[in-house]
């Protein structure tokens, strides 16, 4: 078949290469030029594991191609893929849909023939039916063009593997021939047993988001345990171990710790709660908004921590910040709860000293004023006091012992419950995480609660 992919970032760009991958003819579009030129020379503008490796072959094969051309691609497709982001708005907490309609409008006056138009963005329950009429009033007459939505699911770092391989398809459709076209899209995937779910439009829309709040819940869940914990001195990571044997509750999400950022989590639940008050029902969805602030609440925790670890000031004291992207594996800075920290703890009068594996140019675009330090032990050279606010496993290896050398100060604030905290205090380092007790009461506890993190992290990937 022959696709177009509008929208190239994360999402686009994965979908463009994997839909190749399965044998499609896929032109991949973008306003973007230099992201195009890159792409077009096979070359992922972003970090993405396992994406390289995929791009490369797609465009080998000759049958993915890039353009900047809506007109183009109105000629080529028989298929179009709506892959925008829908950021949240500057002044609301609702999606900002202008790059969707900004498609739509671009690309219906266009058409030339019948042909099928299927967002995957996410967006907010309605959207579906409202483009449906966009493109009615603009594509010439007897174009007969529909729209699906066809939500995706896939995580950042694992990205291929999510669309090569994910957990489901969902299929928001109006008709059987909607239906149709992108079970043959997906026939390679659906043959190989991936779950194929056909519904209308709004519970497409809906999965999506649910989906986003109720892994957004879990996560402010274990945090709100984890401040529990630090109030009577028990352990959360013992306790999400314990809870998550339960099938009904599953390990998986249930890491306490900074709390949850990126493109997705955080905006999707806000549009959420801002659709649902359109729709009049606010009050079903406004546990939403104590997700929200429950998560909020660990970044402060996290500065408070680390004041108290520095004697009640972060006045010229010199802090390392180990990690700056909202999670490992990703370059991506998008409300970090890493940099969010990072920038409280600046504003206080700290001097910053970031290091991260692949995300320190997309930081410093963000926060120019701090300093970016390419090696760990220089970033931590002197420092008063180290945090831990991404679990990249680079971070997991360092050797404790050897970093003491450049840091004899050796105070560490693991806001990500990922270090070996016995083997960082048995070097000397005083640590502290959240929700766990300063010094572990048994001493198996260290290491039944350590596994648990390793089980977790393995599932993760
Ligand atoms: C998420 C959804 O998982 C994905 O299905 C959807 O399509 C897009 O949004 P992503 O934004 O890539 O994907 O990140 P994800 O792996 O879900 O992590 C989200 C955030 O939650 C990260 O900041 C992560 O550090 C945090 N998190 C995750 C926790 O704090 N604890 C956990 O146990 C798990």
């Amino acid at each position: 078949m022959r696709l177009t992919v509008i929208g190239t970032g994360y999402l686009g760009a994965v979908h463009a290469a994997c839909m190749a991958d399965i044998g499609h003819e896929v032109l991949g579009v973008d306003i973007d030029a230099e992201k195009i030129a890159a792409l077009s020379e096979a070359r992922v503008p972003f970090f993405e594991p396992g994406l390289q490796e995929v791009l490369g072959k797609a465009v080998g094969s000759g049958r993915l191609h890039f353009t900047t051309s809506l007109e183009e691609a109105a000629e080529f497709g028989d298929v179009h893929f709506i892959c925008v982001s829908t950021p949240q708005c500057r002044d609301s907490p609702a999606a900002d849909l202008r790059a969707v309609d900004a498609v739509i409008d671009g690309l219906a006056p266009q058409l030339r023939r019948r042909c099928l138009i299927v967002g995957k963005s996410t967006v907010p329950a309605g959207t579906t039916a409202r483009l449906a009429m966009r493109v009615r009033e603009q594509a010439p007459e007897g174009t007969d063009v529909e729209v699906a939505w066809n939500p995706e699911f896939l995580r950042e770092g694992f990205a291929v593997q999510d669309t090569l391989r994910p957990d489901r398809l969902v299929a928001g459709v109006l008709s059987q021939r909607a239906d149709r076209i992108l079970r043959e899209v997906y026939a390679p995937l659906v043959r190989a047993g991936v779950p194929y779910i056909s519904t209308d439009p709004a519970t497409a829309e809906l999965v999506k988001v649910a989906a986003n709040s109720f892994l957004a819940t879990k996560i402010s869940f274990i945090n709100a345990m984890a401040e529990v914990c630090d109030a009577t001195g028990a352990d959360v990571m013992s306790l999400s171990e314990a809870l998550g044997y339960d099938p009904r509750i599953g390990r998986r999400f249930l890491s306490a710790g900074l709390g949850f950022g990126g493109g997705c989590l955080p905006k999707d639940i806000r549009a959420f709660t801002a659709r649902a008050d359109e729709l009049g029902v606010g009050s079903a969805v406004s546990f939403l908004r104590e997700i929200d602030e429950i998560n909020a609440r660990q970044r402060r925790r996290t500065v408070d921590i680390a004041r108290d670890m520095l004697g009640g000031t972060l006045a010229a004291r010199r802090i390392a910040v180990l990690g700056a992207t909202f999670k490992p594996d990703t370059d991506d800075v998008r409300d970090s709860p890493a940099l969010a920290v990072a920038a409280a703890i600046h504003r206080e009068g700290a001097e910053v000293a970031v290091h991260d594996p692949e995300g320190m140019d997309n930081a410093r675009a963000v926060l120019p004023k701090l300093d970016y330090v390419p090696d760990v032990d220089k970033a931590c050279l002197g420092a008063d006091l180290v945090l831990h606010l991404t679990e990249w496993s680079d971070y997991r290896r360092i050797d404790p012992g050897a970093l003491a050398v450049v840091t004899p100060a050796r105070k560490i604030l693991d806001a990500r419950n990922a270090l070996d905290a016995s083997l960082w205090r048995s070097a000397g380092w005083t640590l502290r995480a959240l929700g766990r007790p300063a010094q572990p009461v048994l001493p198996s506890q260290q290491t039944v609660a350590d596994h648990a993190f390793t089980v977790d992290s393995a599932e993760l990937s």
